[in-house]
């Protein structure tokens, strides 16, 4: 069983003015694969979400982290930005294979600027903010994930 952490991007979520639908579903979709071991809501701000990445690679020692939400193009989405700043190699695979599988479930796919990376042994996914989306994105690389999660440790 992996240690998964969760990280939800949200202004509103973080200000309690929008309940975190999409961590939950994360949470529910990851089960078989391991334990959440940390979940946070965090605004989009883009160095809280850097140090949240970091304290959870670095201190939790977590094999994989999701992230959803902020990967858009409005001007408070800072997770790609806040994710390669804190990544030591790019998996761009991740990324490429969810966007090309989202691309056939919606064309709004292509406004994702979603990356992936490990920062030491450490897997980190951007998925998108909706429900939705989070389900159609970790449907596509949940079955490749324990065989990645395996390499990396
Ligand atoms: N990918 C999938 N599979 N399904 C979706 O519904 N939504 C898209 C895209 N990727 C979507 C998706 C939309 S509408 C946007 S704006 C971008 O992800 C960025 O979403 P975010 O800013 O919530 O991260």
């Amino acid at each position: 069983m992996y240690k998964i952490g969760i990280v939800t991007m949200s202004d509103k979520c973080s200000q309690g003015q929008r309940e975190d639908l999409s961590g939950a579903a994360i949470k529910e979709l990851v089960a078989e694969l391991g334990q959440v071991e940390q979940y946070r809501i965090v605004p989009d701000d883009p160095d809280i979400i850097s140090a949240t990445l970091i304290e959870f690679a670095d201190e939790h020692k977590l094999d994989l982290i999701l992230t959803t939400g902020g990967t858009g193009l409005s001007p408070r989405d800072n997770t790609p930005e806040a994710t390669l700043a804190v990544i030591d190699r790019l998996v761009p695979g991740i990324a490429e294979a969810i966007r090309a599988a989202s691309l056939k479930k919606t064309p709004k796919a292509m406004l994702s600027r979603a990356v992936s990376g490990t920062r030491g042994k450490t897997l980190i996914i951007n998925l998108p903010g909706s429900v939705k989306g989070v389900r159609e994105c970790l449907e596509v690389v949940l079955p490749v994930l324990d065989h990645g999660l395996e390499i990396l440790s």
